[in-house]
């Protein structure tokens, strides 16, 4: 079972041979999404060999195999977890009970409209990053793209393969819209507002591999927990290749601020521009930004969605079946931040309606972790600056702090205090043109780019030089 049938047209482990008329919609869904990618897949790469993780197997050991491929050549399929034997729903109002294998009629739409929604972000991100390959840092570094790229396309298929299984014709309606909206498109957008935001730059790259990657990772977490098992087993394993897209993102990150400490300590200035560097004071505005989008991603505080996709049993929380309640929450509080007039205080509010904030406070407590290692490398140079992430009401715009302004630090500010400091906060026009100005490419295997240091060690055990990607 654990082995992906590669006869078939399709690789899957869901024996999709036994079932004519779901293989009849994959097979005429299939040629849809190659045009898809090949209009807004990576662009100008795809003709070119790069040397691809593919999945083989489900196996936590050796579950993937390395090699050259060309990217539409990649082998997309559907990999569900291993199913788990009586495996039973773990919270909300059917606690106990068997998960279900077929989708419970009364919670059609509410599950569709989850799936599709999460579903929709995964092309969303291959279409922000397409043009990001002409600048790329590094043969290594465009490499990691495009693993993430086919990995995100792959995560289509997931969602694509349980919408045609499970949902009958809304369902392959649903898998058409997928491929027919388009990120930052003003008639047919995408659904979230942070994969409608544009992915100009490879600081932006890693940044949104280290943040919104990291919320798919915290919806895909709570969406593992679902009574729906067949939606629990695709997200499963979606999160052992989301694992590396925040590799991608942290590291990225890690290697930008050794590179600019490094420069810093050479010149003995912060203003590492003058040397072709990317100053800290730049990396903070762009981690505010890509930060605070990411934020909005979890909904508001107070959710009363959230409360019934709980009680549904449709979406847990994070690591639901490791926590030692009665999973039910039904008299349960938990502390979320509010406005009071101009402060940002706490109160307890219903467990069940604030589920979106305790997601986000895991989330948050994940993404200090990261930053605590970059801190680590600050300090390692002996420079004494700290990056921070922003306070949770900085520049959102959904929930409690969408009406006001926040700084980083907290505060609830006044619209003129705004208008004076925001360009210390977030990225100017002129980072941004600094940061353009950077993205010349590098394209000689071993070779970096001057502002982002070479990583510690290659991918799967190939050395740094290594030609990531044939492009002669
Ligand atoms: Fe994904
Ligand atoms: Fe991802």
């Amino acid at each position: 079972m654990a082995g992906i049938d590669y006869v078939e047209q399709i690789p899957n482990n869901v024996n999709l041979h036994e079932n004519r008329r779901l293989l009849r919609a994959l097979e005429d869904w299939q040629p849809k999404f190659l045009e898809w990618w090949k209009d807004m897949g990576p662009h100008g790469y795809q003709a070119k060999e790069v040397y691809l993780r593919t999945a083989i197997s489900v196996d936590a050991q050796g579950w993937a195999k390395f090699g050259y491929v060309r990217m539409p050549e990649y082998r997309w399929g559907i990999f569900l977890a291993e199913p788990e034997a009586g495996r039973q729903i773990n919270f909300g109002d059917h606690q106990g009970s068997p998960a279900w294998q077929e989708v419970p009629g009364e919670y059609r739409g509410v599950l569709r409209r989850l799936i599709v929604t999460q579903g929709d972000t995964e092309p969303a991100s291959v279409e922000q990053q397409r043009h990001l390959g002409r600048t790329c840092p590094s043969l290594y570094d465009l490499r990691n793209l495009f693993q993430v790229n086919v990995e995100e396309g792959r995560h289509l298929w997931a969602m694509v393969y349980i919408l045609d299984a499970h949902f009958g014709r809304d369902g392959r309606e649903e898998s058409e819209a997928l491929l027919q909206r388009r990120s930052g498109d003003a008639d047919k957008p995408r659904i979230l507002g942070a994969f409608n935001e544009k992915t100009p730059d490879w600081l932006s790259f890693f940044l949104f591999c280290y943040f919104t990657d990291r919320d798919g990772k915290y919806q895909l977490a709570s969406l593992a927990e679902s009574g729906f098992d067949p939606l629990s087993r695709t997200c499963r394993f979606m999160l052992t290749e989301e694992a590396h897209h925040m590799f991608v993102g942290e590291t990225g990150m890690g290697r930008i601020v050794q590179r600019t400490c490094e420069l810093m300590r050479e010149h003995k200035t912060d203003d590492v521009r003058k040397f072709g560097g990317l100053d800290l004071a730049t990396i903070q505005r762009y981690i505010n930004f890509h930060c605070s989008v990411s934020l909005d991603l979890f909904g508001s505080e107070i959710s009363t969605n959230a409360a019934n996709f709980y009680t549904m049993g449709l979406k847990g929380r994070f690591e639901e079946t490791k926590k030692r309640d009665d999973h039910r929450l039904k008299d349960a509080t938990y502390s979320v931040a509010e406005l009071n007039g101009d402060r940002i205080t706490t109160r307890e509010e219903a467990a069940l309606l604030s589920l979106n904030e305790r997601l986000r406070d895991d989330y948050v407590a994940d993404c200090n972790r990261g930053l605590a290692r970059w801190n680590q490398i600050i300090k390692s140079h002996g420079i004494d600056v700290e990056l921070t992430l922003p306070h949770r009401g900085f520049h959102r715009a959904i929930g409690a702090f969408a009406e006001v302004k926040v700084s980083p630090d907290g505060r609830v500010v006044s619209e003129a205090e705004w208008d004076a400091k925001h360009h210390q906060w977030l990225p100017t026009e002129d980072d941004k043109a600094y940061v353009a100005s950077l993205m010349q490419p590098v394209t000689e295997p071993g070779k970096f780019a001057n502002w982002i240091a070479p990583p510690a060690r290659g991918i799967n055990g190939q050395p740094v030089d290594f030609e990531y990607v044939r492009l002669g």
